[in-house]
């Protein structure tokens, strides 16, 4: 099937893209108010798009139904500047699910979930203690596209569970954390655990004898 999405209304963009752009990793994002009032919430519209200068981003839509209202996460983010991306894994699943309900403002979403926080190393906003590791971010810049806010984050520090880092490199055991990743909407989600393959690299050379 074709699908035209400028002649298409807008759901369609969301249901084709959510199922093709898939796995995603998923941000458990933390972030407090001007008050000092911890916020949580998950989203999968989240990849990092560079290393050097080391920046994250995060695609926030506005509350549905209206047009300019932003979630908690977008408002908290532009008016504190920092935020942190707390590492979704296979045990903390069912508190991000907690973390995504629509609680009325002045409800701890963290509390309610069943989750800790501990200090960050750089920024004011809490990490998730029960995370395995963390992303402390800054804000790079927001940009207001249609009914959605896209926000970059400059990383600025990083904590990994000492189990979960091989010092060598460093390289984090990807293959030990049990991240979770989303799939289409609705609650559909997939395990990376013992879902691991390795495809190396070919080099020039290594082509050109094959070739042979
Ligand atoms: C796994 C998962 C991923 C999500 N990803 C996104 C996303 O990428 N963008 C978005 O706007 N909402 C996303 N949501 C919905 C938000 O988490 C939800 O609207 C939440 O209530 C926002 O909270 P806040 O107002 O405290 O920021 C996601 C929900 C779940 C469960």
């Amino acid at each position: 099937m074709k699908f035209d999405l400028e002649k298409l209304p807008h759901s369609y963009a969301y249901k084709l893209l959510v199922g093709l752009v898939a796995p995603r990793p998923i941000a458990l994002i933390t972030s407090l108010d001007e008050e000092g009032r911890l916020n949580a919430a998950p989203f999968s519209a989240y990849n990092y798009l560079c290393t050097d200068p080391p920046i994250i981003g995060v695609g926030v839509a506005n509350r549905s139904g209206e047009a300019f209202v932003p979630k908690d996460t977008a408002r908290n983010i532009r008016r504190t500047g920092e935020f942190v991306v707390n590492v979704v894994t296979e045990d903390i699943a069912q508190q991000m699910n907690i973390c995504a309900t629509d609680f009325p403002p002045g409800m701890d979403e963290v509390e309610l979930a069943g989750l800790t926080t501990a200090p960050s190393q750089k920024v004011k906003v809490p990490r998730i203690e029960q995370a395995h590791a963390a992303l402390e971010c800054v804000e790079f810049t927001t940009m207001e596209i249609g009914k959605s806010r896209i926000i970059l984050g400059r990383v600025v520090a990083v904590y990994v569970e000492d189990q979960f880092v091989d010092a060598e490199g460093p390289y984090v055991k990807a293959e030990e954390l049990h991240a979770i990743g989303r799939m289409n909407g609705l609650g559909n989600y997939v395990r990376t655990r013992d879902a691991f393959m390795t495809i190396p690299r070919i080099s020039k050379e290594e082509w050109n004898k094959g070739q042979r």
